[in-house]
């Protein structure tokens, strides 16, 4: 869920458009890190998740492995017994081994045995090369400390879709987006819907297997912050 693979080579070019040589672009809200490992250049990528986020920086700063097994029994170990456990397994565990990226959701397995540990790790280390240099961190977005003038691509936990770790405040989280554009920064955000004063910049309908759970379906759009939209 949530993964922007697919849109990211329509999104970038806007997003990216402008950006100055040292710029940086931030993601606030990286997960499974799709749309930064196409980036280059100077990049800070942070997530509220701390076990996502060290399994990154594991990855990526410490040359850290992940298993190429998972059982069950060592799943529900992990997911009940967190702090037994490096954050970076806890982290892989919890993306890399339940069905649809859903943190800790249900153990992945078929009946044609996949291993979803190893295929997780897979591809995780495809991502690593391209994330080399990039400064990986762990807080809330509101707390990110950035650097002057960046570019911020937001894509946040959607209004209105359950599945995530914490509950999120969209209200406070669209006016740090006006704060910050009014700082310098330039913001972007992914979402569904957004208030008045944001504008649509890029639009298309989503194609996935989620959309059965929506009566009409999801337009995936990319919004930017516009004070002159509002009345
Ligand atoms: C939609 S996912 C991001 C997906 C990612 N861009 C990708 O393509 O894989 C949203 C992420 O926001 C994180 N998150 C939720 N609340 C947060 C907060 N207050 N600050 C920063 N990250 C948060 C979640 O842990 C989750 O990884």
């Amino acid at each position: 869920m949530g993964s922007k693979r697919r849109i990211a080579k329509d999104i970038l070019p806007i997003i990216l458009k402008n950006r100055m040589p040292e710029q940086f672009y931030v993601e606030p809200f990286c997960g499974g890190c799709n749309m930064i490992e196409l980036v280059e250049g100077n990049r800070i990528a942070n997530d509220y998740n701390e076990y996502v986020a060290e399994m990154w920086n594991a990855l990526v700063n410490r040359n850290w492995q992940p298993p190429t097994e998972i059982t069950e029994e060592q799943y529900n170990d992990i997911k009940a017994n967190k702090e037994q456990y490096s954050k970076e397994l806890v982290g892989f565990t919890g993306i890399a081994v339940t069905f649809g990226s859903t943190w800790f959701g249900t153990y992945a397995r078929n009946k044609r045995g996949t291993n979803y540990a190893m295929e997780g790790r897979s591809n995780l280390m495809k991502q690593v090369e391209r994330l080399q240099g990039t400064i990986f961190t762990s807080s809330s977005y509101c707390d990110i400390a950035l650097p002057k003038n960046s570019i911020i691509y937001c894509d946040p936990p959607y209004e209105g879709v359950a599945g995530y770790k914490d509950k999120f405040n969209h209200i406070a989280f669209w006016q740090w987006c006006r704060e910050k554009a009014k700082e310098g920064h330039c913001v972007f955000i992914s979402e569904y819907n957004a208030p008045n004063d944001f504008e649509c910049i890029w639009q298309s309908e989503l194609k996935t297997n989620m959309n059965a759970k929506y009566e009409t379906k999801p337009v995936e759009k990319l919004f930017k912050f516009s004070p002159t939209n509002v009345q």
